[in-house]
């Protein structure tokens, strides 16, 4: 039988990450396939072809994949999108002998106990953290940290249960509540919830995320994205504005690029997640062997005009692309920022309104009579998003998503006061 090969995207079929299937065209001539749990009631056209497997489930996949290779379709490359087909790209790679990442960076980047051990070792600066799984340890950790301490699940994402306490009662109240979240939305997630990470705080509102891409032993930034987050004791993701003025920030740079090299991640773009403390010491707090989600590639792509998808598919398919990653320029700003009612219950929603010029797209998914709440993590976000754009690069920190998203919602959004409280 004729060997036909396709390109296996997973965790791409997802709500904003469409561009990925147009990156993906723009690095190879092979068919883009993308894999959905019923692919026959939730075909999603755009892809070359869907197969019925359950992205996250390597033993799905594998079942799926070995009955098209009886037809005589291969999986060319299999590249993940998303922190759990990173984990599951990589017993399917194994099994099948395709090239992939390695099975101590998947466990590096997904176990956040193991990255900070790894991050150390290679001398990259990140919060000091203790492991534990009781009251107990954990008073002992806030002894030996000193507070305020961050408290997260070692193995969850979304910001979900991640909690800051200032005191030992506090903290003792919010590693209670961290658990309960993890138990509420762990299982859906493959999440075993039972360590948790006490962590040294860095306190302040200054975060990016590096987007750098990754090679054997050498990584290339190729944008940093100005994050906003929501008020403390919150840490959810509210805003993402591309390029950060620090984009030129070679010392800020280098510490993204090392984290990746450090964690092993040799290939696709990686998102390092950074914290600058009140004297401006960057420190690591995370970096995922995947692309950022909440559509910050689509930001890039408009901000440099290059879909950067299309290096993360390339380079699993072995091409060198930190050269182009090296020479884009950044010509526009370009934000996402999430749309949050006051709380309350929504009882009018008016989105027929004129918009400012620099909304390039608005997305309301709240309807009348939905409650809003204010965001405690980045599986709930607020009531829709808008998507900015300014044809200038801003030079100091702006916070222009924040309000044009706050003067939107407002507008938007009659919420009810007394009701939802
Ligand atoms: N040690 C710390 N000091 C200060 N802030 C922290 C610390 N750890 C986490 N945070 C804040 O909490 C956010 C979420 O933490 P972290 O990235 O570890 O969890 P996550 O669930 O993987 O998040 P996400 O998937 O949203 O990136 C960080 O982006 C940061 O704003
Ligand atoms: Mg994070």
């Amino acid at each position: 039988m004729r060997t036909k090969e396709y390109v296996l995207l997973l965790g791409a079929e997802r709500h904003l990450r469409e561009r990925a299937f147009s990156g993906a065209k723009q690095a190879t001539d092979l068919p883009i396939w993308a894999a959905t749990k019923d692919a026959v009631r939730n075909l999603n056209r755009t892809f070359d072809n869907m197969i019925s497997a359950d992205p996250r489930d390597p033993e799905s996949l594998l079942a799926t994949i070995r009955a098209h290779a009886a037809q005589g379709w291969h999986p060319r490359v299999i590249v993940p999108f998303d922190d759990w087909t990173v984990a599951s790209a990589n017993p399917v790679n194994r099994v099948l002998g395709l090239s992939g990442l390695d099975a101590a960076t998947v466990t590096n980047t997904r176990d956040k106990w193991s990255m900070k051990q790894a991050l150390l070792a290679a001398g990259v600066q990140t919060p000091r953290s203790h492991l534990v799984q009781s009251d107990q340890e954990l008073l002992e950790a806030v002894e030996a940290i000193g507070l305020p301490v961050v408290i997260k699940p070692y193995d969850f994402g979304g910001s979900v249960g991640v909690v800051l306490a200032a005191t030992r009662e506090e903290a003792v109240a919010g590693f209670a509540e961290s658990r309960a979240v993890v138990a509420q939305y762990g299982s859906s997630y493959n999440i075993s919830g039972d360590k948790y990470l006490v962590e040294q705080f860095v306190d302040s509102d200054d975060e990016v995320s590096v987007e750098v891409l990754c090679g054997v032993d050498r990584a290339q930034a190729l944008t940093v994205t100005e994050k906003y987050l929501s008020r403390p004791p919150w840490f959810a993701e509210v805003a993402h504005l591309v390029p950060s003025h620090r984009a030129g920030d070679r010392v800020l740079t280098d510490l993204a690029e090392r984290a990746c090299t450090a964690l092993g991640i040799d290939r696709g773009i990686a998102h390092v997640e950074i914290k600058f403390a009140a004297d401006g010491t960057a420190w690591v707090i995370e970096a995922a062997a995947r692309p950022a989600g909440d559509a910050v590639m689509d930001q890039i792509e408009k901000a440099y005009s290059l879909n950067p998808y299309r290096l993360h598919v390339g380079s699993y398919l072995g091409f060198d692309l930190l050269d182009v990653a090296r020479k884009a320029v950044p010509t526009k700003s370009s934000a996402i920022a999430y749309l949050q009612a006051s709380s309350g219950q929504i009882e009018d929603i008016f989105d027929e309104k004129p918009l400012p010029p620099e909304v390039r797209s608005i997305n309301i998914s709240a309807k009348r009579g939905d409650f809003s709440q204010v965001t405690k993590n980045n599986l709930t976000l607020g009531e829709g998003f808008v998507e900015l754009e300014w044809d200038e690069l801003f030079s100091e920190k702006t916070m222009l998503p924040v309000t044009v998203a706050k003067q939107l919602a407002d507008q938007i959004f009659v919420t009810s006061d007394a009701a939802g409280e």
